[in-house]
């Protein structure tokens, strides 16, 4: 029998919700909308949200492999397989794209989902010395990006700004999230039809926009017990 892989993630509660004195958990379902990009000025709740993620997706029979270019905020995974940080992620983006072009090759309706989760995307090619190089590892995400979804490869990266020295575009993320005060060019970039309805946020809070639906506020609700959650994304990284 195929199996069908459960592709949902909770990005967090509606404020819409919480406004009206209920708790409405914010879903994306990458099956039908792949990838999701994470925006937000530095201290505004990055690696918190993926922190989140990270634990719902650790719960799941998928390949989970973490990218981690600043290499601070998760010690605890340091050693463990599937875990890269710094100039490593070159090799965690190689090792996906390689994936993506052997399941391209043979293709099957019942791949393992792979999510390939990036915590600072634009410091790692920031890093890079030569624009060629910067030019490849674009290239190789964006290849990623555009087919990843009919060969189950998801990618959730985060970034500081939107910009287009670090992205090829918003287009091949079906999912956007912004929090904090987030600067004009990132609004224009993940929120353009939008622009006049976001307005700056504090630490975990702001929006959520998924192609095909309409722009949802949100918060990342408070994390009860990370060094529990972190004990079970380590469990994932080291299958
Ligand atoms: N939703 C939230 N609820 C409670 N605390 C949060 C939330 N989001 C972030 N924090 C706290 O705020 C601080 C900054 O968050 P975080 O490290 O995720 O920011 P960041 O955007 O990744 O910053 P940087 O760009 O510097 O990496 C952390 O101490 C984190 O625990
Ligand atoms: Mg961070």
């Amino acid at each position: 029998m195929m199996k069908s892989y459960d592709n949902t993630l909770v990005v967090g509660v509606s404020q819409f919700g919480l406004d009206n004195n209920i708790i409405l958990p914010v879903k994306i379902d990458f099956s039908s909308v792949p990838h999701l990009i994470i925006v937000a000025p530095s201290g505004s709740g990055k690696t918190y949200l993926l922190t989140f993620l990270l634990g719902q997706i650790a719960k799941k029979p998928v390949k989970l492999i973490l990218a981690d270019f600043k290499g601070i905020d998760f010690t605890e995974f340091d050693g463990c397989k599937d875990y890269y940080k710094h100039s490593d992620i070159a090799k965690a983006l190689d090792y996906v794209f390689e994936e993506l072009q052997k399941r391209m090759e043979e293709p099957k309706k019942d791949n393992q989902p792979i999510y390939f989760c990036v915590d600072e995307w634009s410091g790692f090619l920031c890093s890079l010395t030569t624009k060629k190089e910067q030019d490849s590892f674009k290239q190789k995400m964006a290849s990623i990006l555009m087919l990843g979804r009919g060969v189950n490869i998801f990618v959730i990266m985060s970034l500081q700004r939107a910009d287009s020295a670090y992205i090829t575009g918003r287009d091949n993320f079906g999912n956007a999230v912004g929090l904090g005060a987030l600067s004009k060019e990132s609004i224009a970039m993940l929120f353009n039809d939008d622009k006049e309805l976001i307005h700056p946020k504090i630490r975990g809070k702001g929006y959520l926009k998924t192609d095909g639906k309409s722009l949802s506020e949100i918060v990342v609700p408070k994390i009860r017990d990370i060094a529990k959650l972190k004990e079970i994304i380590k469990t994932a990284l080291l299958k």
